[in-house]
């Protein structure tokens, strides 16, 4: 098996230009080099353009947080995997729970029309993965329960049923090469990340759904990572689980730091027997 671990950088909406730069530049000295891991930054759009610049030497991918799934056109807002190709990115991070409008904490204040802005579902996110795939993007497929559907013990189903929505229609080819992130809603942003062996368990509930889906080999090369609450001080825990292919990061990727050292992390556990 020789599944090569991903640490992907969610920058959310957060850094100027000027702060992304400055940030990749101090990551690319502590990153570069390392074996055995891919590393990816997701800037916010304003700045995907000078920090794909910046990374021009760099091993550390470009990836944008959302994507469109037409080419060009009357989209007002949208952005076309064309475009994010243009600027240099080979990632793009679709169906994020935070685009989904499944955020776990919500803000009291939004009114259920506001909240319609984050309109993702598993049908638009199918449509983003299949436009970034045809284009060449590799698209980051999230999924992930939020804390009632955790509560209520639904949490396998939720998963499963997202897995098999966002996927239906690719080929088998096509799912071995994108990653898919487990973000359980109630983990993200709360520091309070999922249990390693609980992470685990789900990690390999998504992987048996690809292999029912589209076979053993689609399974064993896509990467399934964890998302929520990563940090460098759980990095180990949860990315040494054999289920774990990586992480997505959101906090801890904005300091250089802490988002190298789980790069790190990731690079000596992909060491072992598991990726020889
Ligand atoms: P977090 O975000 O690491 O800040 O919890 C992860 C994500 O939303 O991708």
């Amino acid at each position: 098996m020789a599944r090569v671990p991903l640490i992907a950088g969610n920058w959310k909406m957060n850094m100027t230009v000027a702060e992304g730069v400055t940030l990749v530049k101090e990551l690319m000295p502590r990153v570069d080099g390392l074996g055995k891991v891919e590393v990816a930054v997701c800037p916010p759009a304003t700045a995907l353009h000078a920090v794909g610049r910046a990374l021009a030497d760099s091993q550390i991918a470009l990836g944008a947080q959302d994507v469109f799934w037409a080419a060009s056109g009357a989209f007002t807002g949208m952005l076309s995997p064309p475009m994010l190709i243009d600027v240099g990115c080979t990632y793009a991070i679709v169906g994020h729970s935070e685009r989904r409008g499944r955020f776990g904490k919500p803000d009291e204040s939004l009114s259920p029309e506001a909240a319609q802005v984050f309109g993702d579902t598993d049908a638009s996110v199918n449509l983003k993965a299949k436009a970034a795939l045809g284009y060449g993007l590799s698209p980051i497929v999230c999924v992930g329960e939020t804390l009632p559907e955790r509560e209520d013990g639904r949490t396998d189903e939720v998963v499963a049923g997202q897995v098999r929505s966002c996927l239906a229609g690719l080929s088998a080819e096509q799912v071995a090469g994108l990653a898919l992130a487990y973000e359980p809603v109630w983990a993200i942003g709360t520091g309070r990340a999922c249990e390693a062996p609980e992470a685990n368990r789900v990690c390999g509930i998504i992987r048996s759904v690809v292999r029912d889906a589209y076979g053993a080999a689609a399974a064993d090369s896509v990467r399934v990572q964890y998302g929520g609450s990563v940090s460098e001080k759980n990095a180990h825990d949860l990315i040494s689980q054999p289920e774990i292919d990586g992480g997505l990061v959101g906090g801890a990727s904005l300091d250089a730091t802490k988002f190298s050292q789980i790069a790190q992390v990731a690079s000596v556990i992909a060491k072992d027997m598991r990726y020889a």
